[in-house]
């Protein structure tokens, strides 16, 4: 993706999540200078497999497992200073040198214990499946205009009188919704302190840092974090994520402004999955759902939750290009149908008996469409050594072909496993 004219780069989940953008982030980020988380927060997992060792990240970019690139979570990205801290402490910990190489945005807001009771109670009363990480509470505090940033928590002096009104309110919402839990205001003081230090080393203006970067011709990977089908605008709403998981995000998260950005790379999986509640309108029946959970390991990386899996859908992908405005695709996990002698393409939907034209805004419509399967013959041989296109069987690459005109976008990547090398560059 990197090249002369394209320095400033987003990949983004182009279905559900969990697509394998970690492994994308990872293989660019070799090329980059600058690697910047934008959305979302430790409801993300991103695993990389570096030789024979796994990372799993949440809220560091995965970027960091390369020894140039600068990474930053920036302002779009809600931080929960424990975990952060905690995951940082881990990649130490396995070696990762991180020293002077992680920046956080000073106008991040700041997920606190209090909006992880506040989620877990909300769910309890609709049913997202969300990751309980306190995600929806911390944007609706954002947007409400009474969050906690990481420049109120770097500032020495106040932490109890800022966080006092914020507890207080929380408390009386808890009780509204008939949690039995309260949050603790001596517990987040004293979180205030002990985090806020740590943090004040680290926090900058990441915006400026990202524009100096793209000013002075570096490279600039923006990652995204869960897909388009989660996007607060664009998804499967109310079943979605609280943030703006499609391309557009990318230049507000991270503090840019959208003419910067030269490339969107959307990353799809060769199937679908999805984790949480919520149409999913290509999911597989018994067995063969459970095959390709199997197969392709798809049990959520932060909340360990079975993945729901099912076909290829290229209305959603379609639909994805369009809301991203993707320049190219990366398929990832092609490897795992090496077994499977007839694999079914959703190509279209239909809706009440009639053809569906575009993606149905609501939610119920989308229940009931019933996709319109195509059947592609199988390759039954193993893909996991192919580095070029031409290492692939015949009708993998026939499979690639038909993902490629149904999506309207060109494939640039194809990954067939979970190392870095297992990939191919088109
Ligand atoms: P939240 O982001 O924790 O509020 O969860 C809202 C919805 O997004 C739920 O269906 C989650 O399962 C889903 N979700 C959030 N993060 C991820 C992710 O990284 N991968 C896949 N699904 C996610």
């Amino acid at each position: 993706m990197f090249d002369r004219k394209h320095t400033c780069v987003v990949v983004v989940g182009a279905q559900w999540g969990d697509e394998g953008k970690g492994k994308l982030v990872d293989v660019l980020a070799e090329r980059a200078d600058l690697v910047i988380r934008y959305q979302g927060g430790a409801n993300a997992g991103h695993t990389v497999v570096v030789g024979d060792r796994q990372f799993v990240l949440h809220q560091i970019p995965s970027g960091i497992l390369h020894g140039q690139a600068t990474c930053v979570v920036g302002n779009g990205v809600v931080l929960d200073p424990e975990t952060f801290f905690a995951e940082l402490d881990q990649l130490a910990a396995q070696g990762i040198d991180i020293g002077g190489r992680l920046f956080v945005s000073d106008r991040a807001h700041l997920v606190l214990p209090y909006h992880k009771l506040l989620d877990q109670a909300s769910e309890k009363q609709q049913q997202i499946g969300t990751t309980g990480r306190g995600i929806g509470p911390t944007y609706e505090d954002k947007i409400g205009r009474r969050g906690v940033r990481v420049a109120d928590l770097i500032r020495d002096a106040g932490a109890r009188d800022a966080l006092a009104p914020r507890i207080a309110r929380a408390n009386q919402m808890l009780e509204l919704m008939g949690a039995a839990e309260r949050a603790d205001l001596d517990q987040h003081v004293e979180l205030a302190g002990r985090l806020g230090a740590r943090l004040r080393p680290l926090a900058t203006d990441t915006g400026l840092m990202a524009w100096q970067a793209i000013r002075g011709g570096r490279r600039v990977l923006l990652e995204g974090a869960q897909g388009a089908m989660l996007d607060v605008d664009h998804g499967t709403y109310p079943f979605v994520t609280s943030s703006t998981t499609t391309a557009g995000g990318a230049a507000v998260g991270a503090g840019i402004g959208p003419t910067e950005i030269d490339g969107v790379l959307g990353v799809v999986k060769a199937y679908t999955t999805r984790v949480g509640n919520g149409p999913l309108p290509t999911e597989a029946a018994g067995e063969l759902e459970g095959r390709l959970r199997q197969l392709g390991g798809e049990f959520g990386a932060t909340t360990g939750r079975p993945r729901r899996c099912g076909w290829f859908d290229a209305p959603v992908v379609r639909y994805s290009v369009r809301v991203n405005g993707l320049t190219g695709l990366a398929v990832t996990k092609l490897d795992v149908l090496d077994t499977f002698a007839e694999i079914p393409v959703a190509v279209g939907y239909r809706l009440d008996g009639e053809v569906c034209h575009g993606m149905p805004s609501d939610v119920d419509a989308l229940e009931r469409v019933e996709p319109v399967y195509e059947t592609l013959p199988g390759w039954e041989r193993s893909t996991s050594g192919a580095r070029t296109l031409a290492d692939l069987p015949p009708a993998a690459r026939a499979y690639l072909d038909r993902l490629q005109d149904l999506a309207e976008a060109p494939i640039r990547y194809v990954s067939v496993g979970t190392r870095r090398d297992q990939i191919i560059e088109v």
